[in-house]
């Protein structure tokens, strides 16, 4: 997959979640459920293959002291199959202590500040010091993991290979500064990157969280820190330089602390662009074969991916187009998501009542303007949704990057259908060819919708092929290969005072 390189450094992944989740069989025994994401579609092979680790949270509570982690079982055919138990590092936390770092701080803190959300976020020192304290396990469990990766390098006698370390997402914002410490302390060999799947805010936000230099000198305790876009490597690079009075050069992407050198690189993210093209390939057919067209809508239930606007500007499209009705309709498909945290449960209740009222509103005897999933549905399922509708609709108010918009492009291999896209998500950046939509302005995501549905063939398959070429280019595994280029440039001479 990465050619050459991934032999040669073992590489620690270390994440919240486990690329799979532990639960307890009716037997009794712990037993491994798949996780589909992208992410571990891309990096367990290469963690595999490179004999690498992967430290993160099990999913459960209920793993006992000195527990094994099961084996996959025969026939397995996640990506995580090869992955031996011995690769696996659960971190296990009181269940207490989990809580107020998760739910309390993870998501109810840094989600809604990350997304420029200020208003949603709580802050609280007893949550942002239990967040300390699992950041604090992670990297005790990553050092241990460090340490045998070293020794086995050293009985191989490969003591030139450093390996990599790296730590993913905001609930991990703080653990690489106590790995540096402890290993460089030790005198272990590594290199260390970091990856923040979600936006960066800007300095007049993250100065709001009361604890913001612990944050960012946790990050500049790596090598290697990565953004999607370059929007949130300039916040980043800002944020340093005002808070913390770093050195920085905003062209090279650099900022010094302490004598070191940190690059900041925007890799945005890619899919699996094949998988979901044999997905898309064998999924049976699942939407009605009538005339109805389907504008499709994927998301986990989240207040930052602009659902409730989306329903409104829905509405306004039946009310301003009423040649819509009973010909369109509205999929609406989410994912509960982090539903012991409040204000996900208070969004679950509007968008109830909210579906209900227009359902209300504009349901004739036998049609219906939303159709509303309020669940999980199968990855074929999902490809066979993506492939048959007419446009995806991916208005959120602000998001990390957006793997949605590349999924539903991938799996259009039919008659090409629309994508609708905020400019607030990092695909936005991108994606040039979909069509911009604002989604607070929802007068103007209700004549988008109406344009798109309109959209002549021919428009709409330029689009779609540049769109699809683009995302085929950029996939999972470039984004993983840049990351990867990015760690081996560490050991480069580049170093930021030359460079002033
Ligand atoms: C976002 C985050 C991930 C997180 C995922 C699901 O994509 O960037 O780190 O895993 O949401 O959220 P959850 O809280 O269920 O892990």
């Amino acid at each position: 997959m990465v050619p050459g390189r991934v032999s040669q450094a073992p590489l620690v992944v270390v994440s919240n979640r486990l690329p799979f989740i532990l639960a307890r069989g009716l037997d009794g025994r712990l037993e491994r459920r798949q996780s589909a994401g992208g992410l571990v579609t891309a990096v367990a092979p290469v963690v595999i293959e490179c004999k690498g680790t992967w430290v993160g949270w099990p999913g459960t509570y209920e793993m006992r002291p000195g527990e094994a982690i099961p084996e996959s079982d025969a026939g397995d055919q996640a990506p995580t199959a090869g992955l031996k138990s011995s690769q696996v590092v659960a971190v296990n936390v009181a269940k207490d202590k989990f809580d107020a770092y998760y739910n309390g701080c993870c998501n109810g803190t840094f989600w809604p500040l990350f997304h420029s959300m200020p208003d949603r976020a709580v802050f609280k020192a007893d949550t942002w010091n239990a967040y300390c304290e699992v950041n604090e396990e992670f990297a005790q469990n990553t050092l241990a993991a460090l340490r045998a990766t070293v020794a086995k390098l050293d009985a191989e006698g490969r003591v030139n290979v450093a390996p990599i370390v790296w730590v993913h997402d905001y609930q991990l914002l703080v653990a690489a500064a106590s790995i540096r410490k402890a290993a460089e302390e030790e005198g272990l060999r590594f290199r260390l990157g970091f990856f923040l799947h979600i936006p960066f805010p800007s300095w007049d936000i993250m100065r709001l969280f009361p604890w913001d230099d612990q944050i960012l000198q946790g990050m500049l305790a790596c090598d290697v820190v990565g953004f999607h876009i370059e929007d949130y490597c300039l916040n980043f690079i800002d944020c340093c330089c005002r808070r913390l009075g770093c050195r920085v050069d905003r062209n090279q992407m650099m900022v010094e602390l302490a004598g070191r050198t940190v690059h900041v690189k925007a890799l945005p993210i890619g899919i699996p662009f094949e998988r979901f093209v044999e997905l898309a390939e064998s999924a049976p057919k699942v939407l009605k074969t009538t005339e109805e067209k389907t504008i499709l809508g994927v998301d986990r239930l989240d207040y930052t991916k602009g659902l409730v606007n989306r329903i409104l500007a829905f509405e306004l499209l039946l009310e301003k187009h009423p040649e819509h009705i009973e010909k369109v309709t509205l999929l609406q498909i989410s994912v509960p998501s982090r539903t012991d945290v409040r204000e996900y449960r208070q969004l679950k209740e509007e968008m109830d009542q909210l579906i209900g009222r227009v359902n209300g509103r504009f349901s004739r005897a036998n049609w219906s303007p939303i159709r509303y999933i309020y669940g999980c549905v199968s990855q074929n399922q999902l490809a066979a949704f993506y492939r048959d509708s007419a446009v995806a609709l991916v208005t959120p108010l602000r998001d990390g990057m957006n793997l949605v918009a590349k999924e539903y492009v991938a799996c259009q291999i039919r008659e090409p259908g629309v994508l609708i896209l905020s400019p607030f998500a990092g695909a936005g950046g991108s994606m040039h060819e979909a069509l911009v939509v604002n989604p607070y302005e929802l007068d103007q995501v209700a004549e988008t919708i109406h344009r798109a549905l309109s959209m002549p063939l021919d428009e709409r398959e330029l689009r779609m092929t540049q769109l699809r070429r683009r995302e085929r280019k950029n996939d999972v595994s470039r984004w993983l290969e840049s990351f990867l280029d990015a760690m081996d440039g560490v050991n480069d001479e580049t170093s930021l005072v030359g460079n002033l």
